[in-house]
């Protein structure tokens, strides 16, 4: 599989004039994911949040106390200033996904949108590790990438132990880490 290169800058207000749309395919995607049954209580993690569209829907969807402590990590200021309204619980947290600023399998959660399209080659595999190493064993990651940007039936995801448990759309994947564990290396270089 080939990422594509990731845009020159940073990701800017081009995005942010998509909101409606996107709002409406993340909701599509969290009620697929749903139908499997959501998390119960806990930690939910948006990496590379932006404005926290994502959690926020994630937020509104889940039944009341599904999720008590919401981070949001994300390395530009301007985008986690803007995520505002989400809610009581909800930590904003300047990071990077291929060095989560968590303790081990702390996430029932996780929400990777749009962005291990906008990270280069070399440091995926540290954002997928970085994933894996935060939810904890039966939760979950939610994953999607422009359909144009990458594929999110990604090996990597594979062999790290994730196990895919949904394909709510094109260019969009519900990953699990399972309960058992088998043992598998981490591919972090
Ligand atoms: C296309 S936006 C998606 C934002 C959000 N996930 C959403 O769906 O609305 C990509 C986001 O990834 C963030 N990002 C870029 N490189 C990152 C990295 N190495 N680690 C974490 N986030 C990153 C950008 O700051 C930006 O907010």
């Amino acid at each position: 599989m080939r990422w594509p290169p990731p845009p020159p800058g940073r990701v800017g207000w081009s995005w942010l004039l998509g909101l409606g749309w996107r709002r409406r395919r993340v909701r599509r995607l969290l009620l697929a994911a749903g139908r499997e049954g959501w998390p119960h209580g806990g930690l939910l993690v948006d990496v590379g949040a932006g404005t926290g569209v994502a959690a926020g829907e994630a937020l509104r969807l889940a039944p009341p106390g599904t999720f008590s402590r919401i981070v949001l990590v994300d390395p530009q200021r301007g985008m986690l200033e803007r995520a505002t309204g989400r809610g009581t619980g909800v930590e904003r947290v300047r990071g990077d996904a291929a060095r989560l600023p968590l303790p081990d399998g702390v996430a029932d959660l996780v929400l990777s949108f749009g962005v291990l399209c906008c990270m280069t080659e070399a440091a995926i595999p540290s954002a997928i590790a970085e994933s894996w190493r935060v939810v904890r064993r039966g939760g979950r990651l939610v994953f999607a990438v422009p359909r144009t940007r990458g594929d999110v039936d990604d090996p990597r995801f594979r062999s790290v132990g994730f196990r895919p448990v949904a394909d709510p759309r094109a260019g969009w994947k519900v990953y699990e880490k399972p309960e058992v564990d088998y043992g598998l290396a981490s591919p972090r270089a």
